[in-house]
This record gives structure tokens, C-alpha cells and sequence, in this order.
């Protein structure tokens, strides 16, 4: 086999591969979450929860794919929107980069704990 190849592939796992979850994750919280919640997860004072160094998220792991999937009603002055249509697999990646970021540090959640918390949830 050619070495090319072989190194391709290789960076491929290493590298590309592998990120792809945390790059797809970051760009649907850009594009879906960012608005309201912010890029650095600052939130907006009273109106919407900081995800930065979030004891929420710490303590409700179980809890987050379901608040994606279906939202929260407006309990306050905004509602936080549903996002019925993202898969498993796209709800795991946006939490998996939250968990990751603005000054979390917790696991991630595997593919099977969030379907079967969607399940749940349904
Ligand atoms: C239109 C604004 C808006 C958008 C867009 C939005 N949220 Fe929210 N989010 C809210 C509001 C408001 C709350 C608080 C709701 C309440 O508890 O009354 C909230 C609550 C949360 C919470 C619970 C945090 C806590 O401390 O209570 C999480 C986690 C969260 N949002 C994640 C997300 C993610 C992930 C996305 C993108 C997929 C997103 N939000 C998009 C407005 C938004």
C-alpha cells in the first residue's frame, strides 16, 4: 500500500476523524444556541442562564437531552425554543461541546445514554 495513503489515514483517526463531533457540536451551538445563551456562554443576566461553570449542567447530565429536544416553557420572561428535529447523534455532539467548554469539565455523554434519555423524554 502506498505510504501516502497510510498516512492519510492515519491523520484521519488521529485528527480529522476524531473531531468531528466536537467541530460539529461547536457549530450548532453557534448557529442554534449562541443567540440567546451567547458564543462564550455568558448568557444575558437575569433573562438567560450563563452556561459558564455551570453547576446545572454538573448536576442534571440527565436532564439535557431532553431540555434540547423539547425546550422549556416560558417560565420567565423567555421561553428556551425546542429543537425537535436535531438526531441523537447531533443533541449528543452540542452537549458533549458545552461539557467541554466555557469552563466545564465534564464527561461526555455517550450515543446510547442520550437516546435512551430521549426516549424518556418522549
Ligand atoms: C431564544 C433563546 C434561547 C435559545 C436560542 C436557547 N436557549 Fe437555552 N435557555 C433559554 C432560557 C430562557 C432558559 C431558561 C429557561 C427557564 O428555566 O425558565 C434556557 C435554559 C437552558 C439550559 C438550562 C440552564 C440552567 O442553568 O437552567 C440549558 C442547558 C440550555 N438552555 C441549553 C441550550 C442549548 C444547548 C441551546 C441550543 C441548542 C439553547 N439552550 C438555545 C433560552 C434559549
Amino acid at each position: 500500500m502506498n505510504k501516502a495513503f497510510i498516512v492519510i489515514i492515519a491523520l484521519c483517526f488521529l485528527y480529522a476523524c476524531h473531531n468531528t463531533t466536537f467541530v460539529q457540536g461547536k457549530r450548532y451551538y453557534t448557529d442554534l444556541c449562541a443567540s440567546c445563551h451567547m458564543e462564550d456562554g455568558t448568557g444575558l443576566v437575569a433573562l438567560i442562564p450563563s452556561l459558564q461553570n455551570s453547576e446545572y449542567l454538573k448536576n442534571e447530565q440527565a436532564k439535557l437531552p431532553c431540555i434540547i429536544r423539547k425546550g422549556i416553557p416560558d417560565t420567565s420572561f423567555v421561553a428556551m425554543p425546542a429543537y425537535k428535529d436535531l438526531t441523537a447523534y447531533e443533541i449528543a455532539n452540542i452537549i458533549n461541546y458545552i461539557n467541554s467548554s466555557f469552563g466545564n469539565n465534564i464527561g461526555p455523554q455517550t450515543i446510547n445514554q442520550i437516546e435512551a434519555r430521549l426516549t424518556a423524554c418522549d
